[in-house]
């Protein structure tokens, strides 16, 4: 899987993404009013996106008729770099919407100039390293990308490429301390959250992102249930058994992705399940070094939570 991972700038990349990347780069222009959810992917991206979609919309469309009920929500929140690819309008945007929501996957050292220039803010999520590697693995074991891509490292070799960096959008710890310390430098512009925290309490984060979109909940709403309503909807349990999600075919890029694959277990502490104790020895080490100092810190099991 390596193989076909380049590096620029310092972070890994699929050369396929590389001109995309480098496009939008160029070509984005970015407003003010703009919110953007960077993410690693297998961080909680769709749950991200299905929660800022529901949070920015529920005045348009209340939330029994909402289009997530039957699309995709990577659908719904197009992600920035495949809005570049040639010939591609991904945005299936039915609603007018202002601020406009987009994701990325790119580290916040090469977003767009336009993206730093402007006020624009952004909702980070990641989620610890362990779990990340896991869901990704499963996540490219589902998918039978083009031929070029399979996953045919075995776990010890793809922990192995992880733990040197060489991963898509990696090395992990770059991207999360990137977006971290723009965080710490700027709180009202980059909100930092964690897949953990959601887990642990989810009315409490949707409020607090709703509150970071200039979009937080009436005293009216609250009591009417919607934060509730809300984080009904974007539950795993409710996302996964959706017709849309069990059977549809994301296809938003060159690559196809089957909607199922982007709901699996959504647990805290998986990778216990499959990772040795030598594998652990020596990812503490490195995680060790790397976060040293940042005051960064990961949840890895849900007894932490
Ligand atoms: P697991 O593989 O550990 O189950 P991303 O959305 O960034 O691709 O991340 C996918 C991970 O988030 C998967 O984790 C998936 O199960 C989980 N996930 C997807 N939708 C979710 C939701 N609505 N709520 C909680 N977790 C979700």
């Amino acid at each position: 899987d390596g193989g076909r991972l380049c590096n620029y700038n310092n972070f890994w990349c699929r050369v396929r993404f590389l001109r995309p990347i480098l496009n939008s780069q160029k070509y984005f222009k970015a407003h003010d009013t703009d919110i953007i959810v960077p993410t690693l992917p297998k961080s909680g991206t769709t749950w991200l996106k299905a929660l800022t979609f529901s949070i920015l919309n529920r005045t348009i469309c209340s939330i029994n008729q909402s289009p997530l009920l039957t699309t995709n929500p990577h659908d719904l929140v197009p992600q920035l770099e495949l809005k570049f690819f040639a010939n591609l309008d991904h945005e299936k945007n039915i609603f007018p919407t202002s601020p406009r929501l987009y994701a990325t996957h790119v580290p916040y050292h090469l977003l767009s100039n336009s993206i730093h220039e402007s006020n624009c803010r952004m909702i980070y999520i990641c989620r610890n390293p362990l779990d990340y590697f896991i869901s990704y693995r499963f996540f490219l074991l589902e998918n039978e990308f083009e031929s070029e891509e399979k996953h045919s490292l075995s776990l010890e070799e793809s922990f192995d490429m992880f733990c040197r960096g060489i991963y898509p959008y990696g090395p992990f710890w770059d991207h999360v301390l990137g977006y971290w310390n723009a965080h710490l430098k700027n709180p009202d512009r980059v909100l930092f959250l964690k897949y953990e925290d959601l887990k642990e309490d989810i009315v409490l984060n949707v409020k607090k992102i709703a509150d970071f979109m200039g979009f937080g909940f009436s005293e009216d709403e609250e009591k009417r249930g919607v934060i509730e309503e809300i984080v009904k909807l974007c539950s795993l349990e409710n996302m996964k058994k959706l017709e849309v999600n069990k059977t549809g075919v994301f296809s938003g890029s060159v690559i196809e992705v089957k909607n199922c694959s982007f709901f699996r277990k959504g647990e805290v502490g998986d990778w216990a399940n499959y990772l040795t104790p030598e594998m652990i020895e020596r990812f503490d080490k490195i995680t060790e070094a790397k976060l040293q100092g940042s005051g960064l810190n990961f949840k890895y099991s849900d007894k932490d939570i």
